[in-house]
């Protein structure tokens, strides 16, 4: 990245971070714990990545255009993905964004609760565009985080090795768990900004590949990675017989594939007709990221 793109990626990552004070600031209700069990998790740190490809896509189409709620949105959804990824039943974590997860900062029932609370929110939030963009907004965050991808993705993972090892379907896991949320996020910046379809289309491909990439390269770093840079557990995917790329292919050969699927990526980006070189060099800081 040269200066000029990682002063673009603190921007973006102030307006992410504005954008989602402003929706926690809606979570005022019966209980002073669940709002508090929601802070922990989302301002626990994170790289703020999809709130950042959605306003880079936005951006990329039209500079005037408003994806901040859109932005908010999907890493409300990002974040009680992983409220409830760490939870004893799927994962068993203790650690997220170097901070204890949810469930051991206050207990199993509020991170349940929390994670809950942070993906109707979220829905609030795409509700609240023009007509039009609210619908097809709706449409993406729910598809994306629905049985299709997220969800069904993340229960076939928790079968992991108890089911067939085949490519295919380590394929659909990681695209559904994973990359159906990456490619949501340039999606519905491209809807903020009212992209016609084909763009729309080629932002959607641009973020599955970067998605699978992104997922390749987290699972190496849980193989290899600094448990105090990357701030959740290592070793953790082995020890529960997870189905990894690298397990599958072997670590060279899913090295290759994160920079394979970047390439792809980077040429989706270019069809979309958008200015696209900041999130051209993001998807390629992405390759030899720490954490
Ligand atoms: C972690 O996502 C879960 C995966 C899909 C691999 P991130 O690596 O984007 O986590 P945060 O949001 O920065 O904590
Ligand atoms: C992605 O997989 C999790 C979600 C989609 C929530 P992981 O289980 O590998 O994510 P980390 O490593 O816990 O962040
Ligand atoms: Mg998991
Ligand atoms: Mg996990
Ligand atoms: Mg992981």
């Amino acid at each position: 990245m040269t200066s000029g793109d990682r002063a673009e990626l603190a921007r973006l990552v102030g307006v992410a971070e504005t954008a989602l004070a402003d929706a926690l600031a809606r979570t005022a209700g019966p209980s002073a714990r669940l709002e508090a069990a929601m802070r922990h998790a989302v301002n626990a740190g994170g790289k703020r990545l999809r709130p950042v490809l959605c306003l880079a896509a936005a951006a990329a189409i039209d500079p005037g255009a408003d994806a901040r709620r859109a932005a908010a949105a999907l890493e409300l959804v990002h974040t009680y993905s992983l409220i409830h990824d760490d939870l004893p039943c799927m994962d068993n974590a203790d650690l997220r964004r170097g901070k204890p997860t949810v469930h051991r900062a206050f207990d199993e029932a509020a991170a349940v609760l929390a994670g809950d609370a942070l993906l109707a929110l979220a829905f609030e939030l795409t509700a609240e565009h023009p007509a039009e963009t609210a619908r097809d907004l709706t449409r993406v965050l729910a598809r994306a985080s629905g049985p299709a991808h997220l969800v069904g993705g993340q229960m076939e993972d928790t079968l992991g090795l108890l089911g067939p090892a085949s490519a295919e379907r380590l394929d659909a896991i990681q695209r559904g768990k994973t990359a159906a949320m990456i490619a949501a996020s340039l999606e519905m910046g491209a809807v903020a900004a009212r992209a016609g379809d084909g763009a729309r289309a080629a932002f959607r491909e641009a973020g599955l590949s970067l998605g699978v990439a992104f997922q390749i390269a987290d699972d190496l770093l849980d193989l290899q990675g600094d448990a105090s840079v990357v701030g959740k557990p290592t070793g953790a995917d082995a020890a529960r017989g997870k189905l990894t790329y690298h397990g599958l292919h072997g670590v060279e050969a899913a090295r290759a594939k994160v920079r394979e699927l970047t390439g792809t990526c980077r040429a989706r980006l270019r069809a979309t007709g958008g200015r696209t070189a900041f999130l051209e060099a993001l998807a390629d800081s992405l390759i030899d990221r720490r954490n």
